[in-house]
């Protein structure tokens, strides 16, 4: 199975243009693919920062993968969410998963592949190559797939002996150059309040993003308040009108609908039409992975006490014993999170160990 791995820094509140630029395309792949899901907490100490902070917003972040659906119960095969802990950044997360694992007679054997290529005696081995082969993101991390794969390229060039050939033909292959996923529609969410900006987590007001715990007065306040043009009626595409193509971009991936069908839809639409169905949408689409969330951390801290499909089925409408979500308290203290995050990290830490082995390996370095 090909593999995918990705990540989200837990800086700030996690936005519609991170979802819907990555965790949103990760929901769809993870039954096609082997994934891993990194939350990538060294990422967020390059800025001055706060260390309860860093910690609170860990948990948000991972509570919030877990509402979006990304799932970690698919066995040993997948590793749901991860915790980082190393201090390097983006190539690193990626290249370090690029586990080539060798297979006898059904038992993976992890350590020291170079010790049995040495050997030269691959022929009693069923060979298995599971590296990253994508790496779904939003547009604004191309560039620094870029620098990875030349990275990645450069090790192959350097230290890839002729013995890794064998491996399915990859001649020079110690790393598998990953390809950056990125899905056409969401790959770049803009402001709110200026379509020509990227939605970002760092922009001083936060009126310019909408967060995925934003509660739904707040969407409502701030798609009313959010920036739009005088032109009539609505369009995509016309680069005159960033706020009007980026509004309706967002409602076609909120609502599940074809370009074609917003674009007929809304073209005879004014602004305050559009922006209550827009509201309508963005809410219908959060409130459950919002509910959701809080079901299933309230689950786990009342060990079962509550039921998620009740729950769930509470969410089409508007659940009467929620409040809107206010999940901070509920989540500060969640074992439940910390669990899954150990479990993660414990996975891709073994799979990162043997990339580390292998690598030392192949640059002669002597390990003990
Ligand atoms: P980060 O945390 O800034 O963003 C997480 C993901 O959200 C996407 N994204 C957007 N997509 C569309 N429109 C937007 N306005 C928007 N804003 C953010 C990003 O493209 C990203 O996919 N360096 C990365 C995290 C990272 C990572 C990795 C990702 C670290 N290691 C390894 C993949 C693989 C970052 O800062 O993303």
């Amino acid at each position: 199975r090909k593999r995918i791995v990705s990540g989200v820094q837990p800086t700030g509140s996690i936005h519609l243009g991170n979802y819907l630029g990555a965790i949103k395309n990760w929901i769809a792949l993870q039954n096609t693919y082997e994934t891993l899901f990194f939350i990538v907490d060294l990422h967020a100490i390059t800025l001055p920062y706060d260390t309860q902070q860093l910690s609170k917003a860990t948990r948000d972040t991972a509570a919030i993968y877990l509402a979006c659906g990304v799932d970690t119960s698919k066995g040993d095969e997948n590793v749901g969410v991860a915790l980082l802990t190393y201090p390097v950044l983006m190539a690193s997360d990626i290249l370090l998963y690029q586990f080539i694992g060798l297979w006898k007679k059904g038992f993976q054997l992890i350590h020291g592949l170079y010790g049995y290529l040495l050997d030269d005696n691959l022929d009693s081995f069923d060979i298995v190559l599971l590296q990253s082969d994508f790496v779904p993101v939003g547009e604004d991390q191309k560039q620094h797939l870029e620098l990875t794969r030349e990275l990645a390229e450069r090790v192959n060039y350097l230290y890839g002996g002729r013995k890794w050939k064998k491996l399915g033909g990859r001649g020079g292959a110690i790393f598998k150059v990953p390809e950056p996923l990125i899905s056409p529609a969401g790959a770049r969410v803009m402001s709110l309040t200026d379509g020509l900006s990227k939605m970002s987590k760092s922009a001083p007001s936060d009126q310019s993003r909408i967060n995925i715990l934003d509660p739904k007065d707040v969407i409502a306040n701030k798609i009313k308040r959010c920036k739009t043009d005088s032109y009539p009626g609505l369009e995509f595409d016309n680069p005159e009108r960033p706020e009007c193509n980026n509004l309706l971009s967002i409602y076609q991936l909120m609502s599940g609908k074809t370009k074609e069908e917003v674009a007929e839809e809304c073209h005879n639409m004014n602004w305050g039409t559009f922006k209550s169905v827009l509201t309508d949408a963005l809410i219908e689409h959060l409130h459950p992975i919002q509910l959701l969330m809080c079901v299933k951390l309230v689950r786990m801290s009342t060990s079962g006490a509550c039921n998620v499909d009740f729950f769930s089925s509470l969410c089409v409408c508007s659940c009467p014993f929620l409040p809107d979500v206010r999940h901070a308290e509920i989540i500060s203290d969640s074992t439940y999170l910390d669990k899954v995050l150990a479990e993660g990290a414990s996975k891709a830490g073994d799979i990162a160990d043997a990339t580390l082995n292998n690598v030392y390996q192949a640059m002669g370095f002597l390990r003990t």
